[in-house]
């Protein structure tokens, strides 16, 4: 291969722009030119392709958000999209391509190869942490400590008010930033997609642990199957109406910031590794670590990890809380 070219697609992970770094800097590595594209499939398809060089790359390791910037593109959906996208990449004669981001990443990529099969090898980007074929997504460690430092903060303020607090963190499919972040600042309760919420469990340890601390930290991932922080807060409501209760939604503070050195380091290996496998003529997989070694999936199976919960983290959960 000769001409390659990298963009970030879907939500925006922390750690995307050292994957970017090494992307380019390894392809410059090995004499291949590099392009990059803008706003993720929604930039091919519109030609925002542009060369990319050393410099355009330099000072971007430690920043959050994505230099390419992303977009979810509903014209890569459709035959004529993706049609215009393939002629964007003959132009400059792009024989490969990595693409940055989760599972509706991967899901355009394999129906990009299956209709004109295109080299594409993809990164997980995204701080979900939803993707088999890796221990961990580039995001996922920044966001997770992000989630502690404000928890830590809300932690203070209801310890010093007897304040019970459920916290919504995002997660729409996933529970995994809410497990482990749970299990991080020592919350009472995760309620999370992939499990049933037992209302009468929680109450009774909301009830059980108020004796050994005044504060109660409720961890909820946005896409929980009680419907959100609100819910929650509503039936904790009805059960103890005299607990001093307040919600507080994170948000987008989770998306952003410097990515710890985990996602710096993980996305500069994983970077290295896709412009070498592209070099190798592998195409349709994302470059992962499993058990700390860089491995390789096919798309299918790496877009299929809803519903996968470490039933060891759960427990810990409900060990440590009581
Ligand atoms: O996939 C990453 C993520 O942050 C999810 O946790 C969240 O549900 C979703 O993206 C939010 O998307 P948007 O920024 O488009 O509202």
């Amino acid at each position: 291969i000769k001409n390659i070219a990298v963009f970030t697609s879907g939500g925006d992970a922390p750690g995307m722009n050292a994957a970017i770094r090494a992307v380019v800097r390894t392809g410059l590595y090995y004499n291949l030119n590099v392009f990059g594209i803008g706003r993720g499939y929604d930039g091919l398809v519109h030609d925002d392709l542009f060369a990319m060089d050393a410099k355009s790359v330099a000072n971007i390791i430690q920043r959050g958000g994505t230099i390419l910037k992303t977009a979810r593109s509903e014209e890569f959906r459709t035959v004529e999209g993706r049609r215009r996208a393939f002629e964007n990449l003959q132009k400059r004669g792009i024989d490969g391509l990595v693409a940055i981001g989760g599972d509706g990443t991967f899901t355009g990529a394999s129906k990009f190869i299956e209709e004109y099969n295109i080299p594409i090898i993809g990164l997980p980007g995204t701080i979900d942490n939803d993707l088999a074929g890796t221990d961990f997504t580039i995001g996922y460690d920044t966001a997770i400590n992000t989630v502690i430092e404000a928890v830590d903060k809300i932690r203070d303020t209801a310890e010093s008010h007897d304040r019970v607090f459920v916290v919504e963190v995002m997660g729409r499919d996933s529970g995994l930033i809410a497990l482990r972040s749970g299990i991080s600042v020592g919350a009472e309760c995760v309620l999370i997609p992939e499990i049933k919420v037992d209302y009468q469990a929680m109450m009774d340890r909301l009830d059980r642990t108020r004796k050994n601390k005044a504060s109660r930290v409720i961890i909820v991932a946005e896409g929980d199957d009680a419907g959100g922080a609100f819910v929650v807060a509503e039936r904790i409501k009805e059960r103890f109406p005299h607990y001093d209760l307040r919600v507080s939604i994170l948000g987008h503070i989770q998306r952003g910031g410097s990515p710890t050195c985990m996602d710096r380091v993980l996305a500069s290996r994983l970077g290295v590794a896709a412009v070498e496998a592209l070099m190798e003529g592998r195409k349709g997989e994302m470059a992962g670590l499993i058990h700390g070694q860089v491995a390789f999936t096919p798309f299918e199976k790496a877009i299929k990890h809803i519903g996968a919960v470490n039933d060891n983290l759960l427990r810990i959960v409900d060990i440590l809380s009581s």
